[in-house]
């Protein structure tokens, strides 16, 4: 079975040895409009894994370390660059999009080596860095190479047309194609290698003579043929590696098998997952030992889970480090934070960005915080909003209680010492400090400090009215 790229990247570059080391260069196409995806955003900037397709291919040739890497683009330049600019390419327009062929007889002028050319759809996500080593590897440097693969319904993807002996002579495109060939298993990935120099001669011959009057890159095979070089058809062994995504039910197709892929990755590595197929990690997982997920759970980011962190069903995390021994209830949602060992979260937790839980702290259900760090053991078991605060240890924070931390233009900061006790439904109007051991009865409205070591609570004038009566609701027809 192939290995998939998890964790940034699996592989490691490996320079190819031996005759076919020859320098290269890649070219890759992502000017179409992606029509099919029926979307205003080019269809190399939809999103798989939380990554842009195109990001996929790049970050794939990267490891390769190319000479140089071109690609072609065609619409909404400007975001497409700026939304690429982590990565070392050239960029080359292509004003109408005329073909593949066209496509890259626009990118070949920019060539800055005469190394062989590798060529990629920028729509073709999953391909692996191993599977294009081989197709390096395995194409004699003279030869042209195209990564193939076989389905069982191909679709409307073109088809490796092959002489009596087994020799590829041609790819033929659906719409071009003859009954027979349509019946062709042997599909063609857009993924090819080239010798520079061919090129050169090849791409002013193409022609538009075909059913959508286009330039096509893959009647470069038939011309290799023609003119005796050869052509040789690299297989791989799983076709999702090498399929693009034209529609939105490409895309989820994807999605998912990626999805699972990375659930099977983590398995081996000793996770626990309930479920492989509703995992969805979009970044970088990285985990300890005995790590349980629950399904449904999302990872975003960069995600740390240390030894024996168990994750529950619906939880959302993203940018988070969590340490040794700590759960995750249900349906809670954890950005840019850091909790440490064995603290306990949720369910239905909400932790925003900035927030520290320090060993052992607790934050239950329909909890609040942001931007604050929560003291070693301290509890905020429910229904509470604490923002900008400094929370010591041993804290006892009672139901309800919230920080009155914005006065309409400025956040202000609330600090509670070690061992304080909130009592419920008190609010802090900040900037305030509850002092070392205080207690604030139940309902406070805190507007000032409140001492260490002793009781502060609103005085409230409890009364009690007799001979109230209760309104009561008239019965109809009365
Ligand atoms: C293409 C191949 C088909 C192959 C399939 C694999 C051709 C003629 N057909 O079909 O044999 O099985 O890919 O996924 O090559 N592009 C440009 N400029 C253009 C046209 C396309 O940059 O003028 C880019 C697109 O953005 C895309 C890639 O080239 O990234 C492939 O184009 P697409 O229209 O998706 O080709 P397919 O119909 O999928
Ligand atoms: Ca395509």
């Amino acid at each position: 079975m192939k290995q998939w790229v998890v964790y940034g990247s699996m592989f490691s570059s490996t320079k190819l040895k031996g005759k076919n080391s020859v320098t290269f260069s890649v070219i890759t196409l992502a000017a179409g409009l992606g029509t099919r995806m029926k979307s205003l955003r080019p269809k190399v900037l939809h999103e798989l894994a939380g990554k842009p397709i195109l990001h996929h291919v790049l970050d794939t040739v990267r490891e390769l370390s190319p000479q140089q890497t071109v690609v072609v683009y065609g619409h909404q330049g400007e975001e497409l660059q700026s939304l690429t600019k982590d990565y070392e390419v050239d960029w080359q327009w292509q004003e109408q999009q005329l073909g593949t062929g066209h496509a890259l007889r626009c990118a070949y002028s920019a060539l800055a080596t005469t190394g062989r050319v590798l060529l990629l759809y920028g729509d073709v996500p999953l391909i692996t860095t191993a599977s294009l080593q081989q197709l390096l590897y395995a194409t004699p440097v003279e030869a042209v190479g195209v990564l193939t693969t076989v389905m069982q319904e191909p679709g409307d993807l073109g088809r490796i047309v092959r002489d009596d002996h087994g020799n590829v002579t041609a790819i033929v495109e659906t719409r071009d194609a003859s009954n027979a060939q349509l019946d062709i298993k042997e599909i063609n990935s857009g993924i090819y290698v080239f010798p520079y120099k061919n090129l050169a001669d090849w791409l002013p011959r193409l022609q538009p003579n075909n059913d959508q009057q286009e330039l096509y890159a893959t009647d470069l095979i038939a011309m290799a043929v023609s003119d005796g070089v050869p052509v040789l058809a690299q297989n791989v062994a799983d076709y999702t590696e090498v399929l693009g995504v034209n529609t939105q039910q490409q895309l989820s197709y994807l999605e998912r098998a990626y999805q699972y892929q990375q659930a099977i990755c983590l398995m081996r590595d000793g996770v626990k997952i309930y479920d492989p197929k509703r995992i969805d990690i979009r970044g970088d997982l990285n985990v300890g030992k005995d790590v349980v997920i629950d399904i449904n759970a999302i990872f975003e980011g960069e995600v740390h889970l240390g030894d024996g962190v168990i994750i529950g069903p619906n939880v959302h995390l993203k940018n988070v480090h969590i340490a040794a021994g700590s759960v995750v209830h249900a349906n809670s949602v954890i950005e840019d934070s850091i909790l440490s060992d064995n603290t306990k979260v949720g369910p239905f937790a909400r932790i925003r960005p900035g927030t520290k839980l320090a060993n052992g702290a607790k934050i239950g259900n329909f909890v609040e915080v942001k931007n604050s760090v929560i003291g070693k053991g301290t509890k905020i078991n429910h229904l509470s909003y604490i923002g900008d605060s400094d929370v010591g240890n041993s804290v006892n924070i009672g139901a309800g209680v919230i920080t009155c931390n914005f006065d309409g233009a400025k956040k202000h900061k609330t600090i509670i010492k070690d061992e304080a006790f909130i009592g419920s439904n008190c609010e802090l109007v900040a900037p305030v400090t509850i002092g070392e051991e205080a207690t604030l009865g139940a309902g406070t409205t805190l507007t000032r400090d409140a001492p260490p070591r002793a009781l502060t609570l609103s005085k409230k004038i409890l009364t009690s009215i007799a001979c109230w009566v209760r309104p009561t609701k008239q019965k109809e027809g009365i």
